[in-house]
């Protein structure tokens, strides 16, 4: 099937990237928010980004126009009726996702395809509350969604081999390198990222280095281009939370677990970059790592 028009649903951290990237590559895409004011929100870094894209002589002034007009914000589940494919970038938490398909299924023409962008619970879990498991994928977008390279294309049981084909051309079409996962928990990225930047709270937590001279280390030590704490903050700490939750039920290993620290962050509302604070302040020029463990 061709696709046409996209539906993602959520425009936060995650969604309004991609609501980009498929704008760039010729799709219409309705997004969806809960309330006017995250729509808002997330429209705005897109519409900011094209603005930068513009003024770097990246894009041509009509060409971005054209890319904003092809994006349709709604409040409203029943503008995702005519999608192809409908991709979710909401909260990490199953029992919202599973609600929400629920309410989006009857809604959205039979023959569309569904994707999740979770980045740990198993995607077979959400297939199984819509009423096409078969049509229904895992698609693994990083954060930025309009810079990171990389799309995991993952298969759960009941995935056709259609739909994964379908995955593998969404990747192509969007530029993106795409890599077949399994659908574990944190498929093979954040199985592996995820007790990384667990690991360097704990070394934090044990006095090995500070803040930045851990961050510092990862960077200027093995060419990262972000420090472990900074990458912490910017992936959002209640999302790397949820994440870790989910893995250390499912492995039952220590290393999944969260660190005392980013439970006391998260339960502050400290979530890093996108609330202004995490393990560093991002209220002035530039962040200043601040001491959590005190
Ligand atoms: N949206 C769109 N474009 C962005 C952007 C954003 N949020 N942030 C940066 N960019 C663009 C910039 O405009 C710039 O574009 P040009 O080269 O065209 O000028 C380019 O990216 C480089 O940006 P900067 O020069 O400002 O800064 P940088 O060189 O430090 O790059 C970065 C920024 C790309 C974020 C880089 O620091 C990086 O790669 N960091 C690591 C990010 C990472 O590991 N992401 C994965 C997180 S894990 C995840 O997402 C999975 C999960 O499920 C939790």
């Amino acid at each position: 099937m061709e696709i046409a028009k996209v539906g993602v649903l959520g425009c936060g951290l995650m969604g309004h990237g991609i609501t980009q990237i498929c704008a760039q590559a010729g799709w219409d895409v309705v997004v969806r928010e809960v309330d006017q004011e995250k729509l808002d929100k997330g429209i705005g870094k897109i519409e900011k980004q094209l603005a930068r894209a513009v003024e770097k002589g990246k894009l041509d002034h009509n060409d971005a126009d054209a890319i904003r007009g092809r994006i349709t914000p709604t409040l409203d589940y029943a503008d995702l009726s005519d999608c192809d494919l409908v991709i979710e970038a909401i909260t990490e938490d199953l029992d919202g996702k599973l609600a929400m398909w629920r309410e989006v299924d009857p809604i959205v023409k039979p023959d569309a395809y569904f994707a999740t962008n979770t980045s740990s619970l198993a995607v077979a879990d959400q297939a199984a509350v819509t009423g096409r498991p078969e049509r229904f994928l895992g698609l693994h977008f990083f954060n930025p969604a309009q810079v990171m390279p990389l799309l995991e294309v993952v298969r759960a049981d009941e995935t056709a081999d259609e739909t994964a084909e379908l995955g593998l051309a969404v990747g192509a079409e969007l530029g993106k390198t795409t890599v077949a996962a399994r659908d574990n928990r944190g498929f093979i990225v954040n199985r592996l990222l995820v007790p990384y930047m667990l690991d360097a709270m704990r070394a934090y937590e044990q006095g090995v280095g500070s803040v930045e001279d851990i961050d510092t280390g990862m960077m200027a030590g093995a060419s990262h281009p972000m420090g472990p704490l900074t990458l912490a903050d910017f992936v959002g700490l209640d999302t790397l939370a949820s994440i870790a939750d989910v893995m250390v039920d499912a492995y039952g290993e220590e290393r999944f677990s969260q660190p005392e620290t980013l439970r006391r962050l998260v339960e502050a509302g400290d979530y890093g970059r996108k609330s202004g604070r995490g393990f560093y302040d991002y209220s002035g020029e530039t962040p200043v790592a601040v001491d959590p463990a005190r």
